[in-house]
């Protein structure tokens, strides 16, 4: 199959439906459909609220990025989909969507790993990814840096968070904050008009000792506690709590430790190119940061532009096509999700 393979990409871990399609690494259309809304008064997503939105939103968003994209089902070369991690009730609509395309079409499956999808979509706004390359993957799930070797091969992981991963801390500390869920943009949004000094939050896992035992790993369940205690002492004083100066000290805390890391890793690996993926990848502030580190320290960063960071469908279809043109046998029809799919396994069931 040529560079201009035509791949459909179908993901369904979390709250969004998406559904990409690509073309080489032209992307042709991004439809997602999201259930956020109805996860909302939860303060955090219901498995179950989810994998039924999913069913009811699947057909209509392929069908929507199909006429977006201007093409027929009867073109696409291959179809790629996300087989974890992720909420299991989830990835299985997704899956079973992906097979019964894949069987009626008689195209190859590609289930994949979302954690490599966040990475490959860069492909689509920067073009071929270097290799190598260290990857900062900061999401609601995860938080780990990578460094990957070759895109569809296994990586190599070289830290990940300890407890909670960097969106789970955006989200718990927007909820502390009065700010809706998914609390991330609520953050960054605030935190544009606050002091990032105003409190000097822990920074986790970057003391002397860690950073030798624990060079590459994140924690961000200590700097949640400092937030909420701070924010309880000043309820308790009757006190009102200056939201966007906690949200903006807050966030300064999380983006000094993962560029700091980042930008470490890339050093002493000798690696010059640093991406950084999924959904905390679009706050603002940790772009800028980046960004500066990244020059300072002479390496080149690549970031997808914000509404690629977050979970979508092209992700997928990029990896696909990745996949595809790189010659890579694709998963038997029988393959299963996995909703604790290790990093290292990049595609499921594929025999190389
Ligand atoms: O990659 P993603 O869409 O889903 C997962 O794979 O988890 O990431 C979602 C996470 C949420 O925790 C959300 O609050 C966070 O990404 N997020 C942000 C921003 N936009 C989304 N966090 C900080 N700043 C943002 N602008
Ligand atoms: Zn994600």
């Amino acid at each position: 199959m040529s560079v201009e393979a035509l791949v459909l990409g179908i993901e369904t871990s979390c709250d969004e439906t998406g559904v990409g399609i690509v073309r080489g690494r032209e992307l042709l259309a991004d439809a997602v459909a999201s259930s956020v809304e109805e996860h909302a008064r939860f303060g955090g997503v219901v498995p179950e609220v989810a994998s039924r939105a999913h069913l009811e939103a699947m057909t209509p968003t392929v069908e929507r990025a199909l006429a977006t994209a201007g093409v027929r089902l009867s073109q696409v070369d291959a179809i790629a989909v996300t087989a974890g991690p992720g909420l299991v009730g989830a990835l299985l609509v997704g899956l079973a969507a992906a097979k019964a395309y894949a069987l009626a079409l008689d195209v190859p499956l590609y289930g994949v790993n979302h954690l490599a999808a966040h990475v490959a979509v860069d492909t689509l706004e920067h073009g071929p990814l270097p290799e190598p390359v260290v990857a900062l993957l900061v999401s609601g799930g995860h938080s780990s840096l990578l460094r990957i070797d070759e895109l569809t091969g296994t990586p190599v992981q070289l830290g990940r968070t300890l407890d909670d991963a960097a969106g789970e801390a955006f989200d718990k500390v927007a909820r502390v904050l009065g700010l809706p869920f998914p609390g991330g943009p609520h953050i960054d949004r605030m935190a544009r008009t606050g002091d990032p000094g105003f409190v000097d939050f822990p920074r986790g896992l970057s003391g002397p000792r860690d950073r030798v035992e624990h060079p590459y790993d994140f924690s961000f369940s200590g700097l949640k506690t400092a937030v909420a205690r701070w924010v309880a002492v000043r309820q308790r004083d009757g006190q009102p709590v200056p939201v966007a100066d906690v949200a903006a000290a807050f966030q300064e805390a999380v983006v000094d430790v993962l560029t700091t890391k980042a930008v470490a890793a890339c050093r002493e690996q000798g690696v010059e190119h640093l991406l950084i993926g999924g959904g905390v990848a679009a706050n603002s502030r940790l772009r800028v940061l980046a960004e500066q580190r990244a020059a300072a320290a002479g390496i080149r960063l690549r970031v997808p532009r914000p509404g690629l960071c977050t979970d979508n469908g092209a992700m997928v279809a990029a990896l696909g096509v990745e996949m595809v043109t790189r010659g890579v046998a694709p998963s038997p029809l029988e393959i299963g999700v996995d909703s604790s799919l290790p990093v290292s396994q990049t595609l499921v069931g594929g025999a190389r």
